[in-house]
């Protein structure tokens, strides 16, 4: 148990990091890869049907920059978000590769089919005119292209889906006898996916008519043509992810559907749910106001249109990103692990036994508190059992959060993290020494504004001090 580096992210924090670089990959891989792939390749079947030499051209440029975007951006932030994951939790982690081996593996080599499929038909577009049977063939690498990209979120939706409905999987006996279709049919993977693959489709579009706009500046009627055609798919899509966001929804724990208000802004604001209410309708409202005046009057609309809808479309993305983390916790897997990597059916064990007992990276003289080594035992809690959400002076800082209380008090207070005021903390996991220790080391942060090691370990350890 425990058996992983702590690494600490002051400042920013794990949460802030993870979620910029998380959000930053949506933006790209639902946009420029999964719904962009489709309508792109919808754009070049109607040029090749009508034989239109410029929107063949208009719907290259437009993969040109796709194209950048996905292998640029997509893949760094991609391979960024596994690095992310594996400092923040890595045994949730763990516990997702026990359950979801194999579809990862096969997720991993339809990725491959995706980016060689991407650079041959972008490569060979050129090279392929229209009217020639080369066309028809550069046209199906499109398609490849779109199907394996649409499958590789399809296993990423199942993985995130069983995260937050694990279902029947959790009925199943682990690890010995997992019910491994239980947990790729979880209840929230097809609507997630629906849900996912309709505003992809969506969000590619508004890129699209932006793009559009600026690549037809001395040709109105071709502009006309792009902005009818993707405002058309945009929102046409708009009623099906509609349909599936409520599917999807009502597959949520009820727990997790009483914190979306929360989620939607920050605590401080909860008192003010209208408050998020305002905040998706203007963003709603930004993405309707730009896509139908492009669709209705695309020679007369301004640029800034296109940018509002674009942004109005991100503030959507993001905050249902945001959302979505956030009213899982206080689980990383809905009812089987804490999201500070604490399995649920460990933690009686654990407060009987002793949380730093099984922490492998923590030095052994501190695995057992004693009054010498009590503020450094309480340091190593804090860091296993706080850091995945708290700094202690950035964002959502420990310091701030504990301040005006004394030793016992937030003794008092850890002992009711999970409380009904905040259900979205895990509960604190350790015997009571323990957390006298975490109490005492934030009261020492509280009181103290800068951290001196040499307060932290007395004369006490040894190992420690070599
Ligand atoms: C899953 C994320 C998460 C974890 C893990 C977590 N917290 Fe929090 N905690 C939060 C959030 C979110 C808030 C609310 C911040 C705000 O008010 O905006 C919070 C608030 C608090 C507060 C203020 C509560 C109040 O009533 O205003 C305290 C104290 C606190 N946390 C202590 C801890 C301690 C100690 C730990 C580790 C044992 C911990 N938290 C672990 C997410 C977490």
């Amino acid at each position: 148990m425990f058996d992983y580096p702590i690494f600490e992210m002051p400042l920013l924090g794990h949460r802030f990091l993870f979620a910029f670089d998380a959000i930053l990959h949506v933006f790209i891989s639902h946009g420029a890869a999964v719904g962009g792939s489709i309508i792109l390749m919808l754009s070049q079947w109607l040029a090749i049907r009508n034989n239109d030499r410029k929107l063949d051209e208009l719907s290259y440029k437009i993969l040109f920059t796709f194209f950048i975007l996905a292998t640029a951006v997509g893949a760094l932030t991609g391979i960024g978000i596994w690095i992310h994951i594996n400092i923040i939790n890595p045994a949730a982690i763990g516990a997702l590769l026990r359950v979801f081996f194999w579809k990862w593996f096969i997720e991993w080599i339809v990725f491959n089919v995706e980016m060689i499929f991407l650079l041959w038909w972008f490569l060979s577009w050129k090279s392929a005119p229209l009217g020639t049977p080369a066309k028809a063939k550069n046209f199906k690498l499109g398609m490849t292209y779109a199907i394996a990209s649409w499958f590789t979120m399809a296993i990423i939706t199942a993985i995130l889906g069983f995260m937050m409905t694990p279902g029947n999987w959790l009925k199943s006996y682990f690890p010995a006898e997992p019910d491994y279709l239980a947990a790729l049919f979880n209840p929230s993977w097809i609507p997630s996916l629906g849900f996912r693959t309709f505003w992809s489709i969506a969000w590619a579009s508004a890129m699209a008519m932006l793009l559009s706009w600026l690549f037809t500046r001395n040709d109105t009627e071709l502009r006309q043509k792009a902005m009818r055609l993707y405002g058309t798919v945009l929102l046409a899509c708009i009623p099906l992810f509609c349909l599936f966001g409520a599917w999807y929804y009502d597959q949520f724990p009820q727990a997790a559907k009483d914190l979306f208000w929360m989620g939607a802004i920050t605590r401080r604001l909860a008192a003010h749910p209208e408050y998020a209410t305002y905040l998706m309708v203007g963003l709603s409202s930004m993405v309707l106001a730009g896509a139908v005046s492009l669709y209705a009057k695309p020679k007369r609309t301004p640029l800034v249109m296109a940018v509002i809808m674009l942004f109005g479309s991100m503030g959507l993305i993001g905050e249902f990103e945001r959302v979505r983390e956030f009213v899982r916790k206080p689980y990383i897997i809905y009812d089987y692990m804490y999201a500070n990597g604490v399995r649920v059916a460990d933690v009686p064990y654990l407060n009987k036994d002793g949380y730093l007992k099984h922490a492998a990276f923590v030095p052994p003289e501190f695995r057992s508190v004693t009054p010498d080594n009590k503020l450094m035992a309480g340091k190593y809690l804090y860091q296993m059992q706080c850091r995945y959400c708290h700094t202690v002076n950035g964002i959502n800082a420990i310091r701030t959060r504990i301040q005006g209380m004394d030793e016992q008090s937030i003794f008092i207070r850890i002992g009711a993290l999970n409380s009904p005021a905040t259900p979205f903390m895990p509960p604190f996991t350790g015997t009571e020494e323990e957390r006298h220790a975490l109490a005492a080391y934030l009261d020492y942060i509280r009181v103290n504004k800068v951290e001196s090691e040499d307060d932290l370990v007395k004369s006490s350890a040894p190992v420690y001090a070599h």
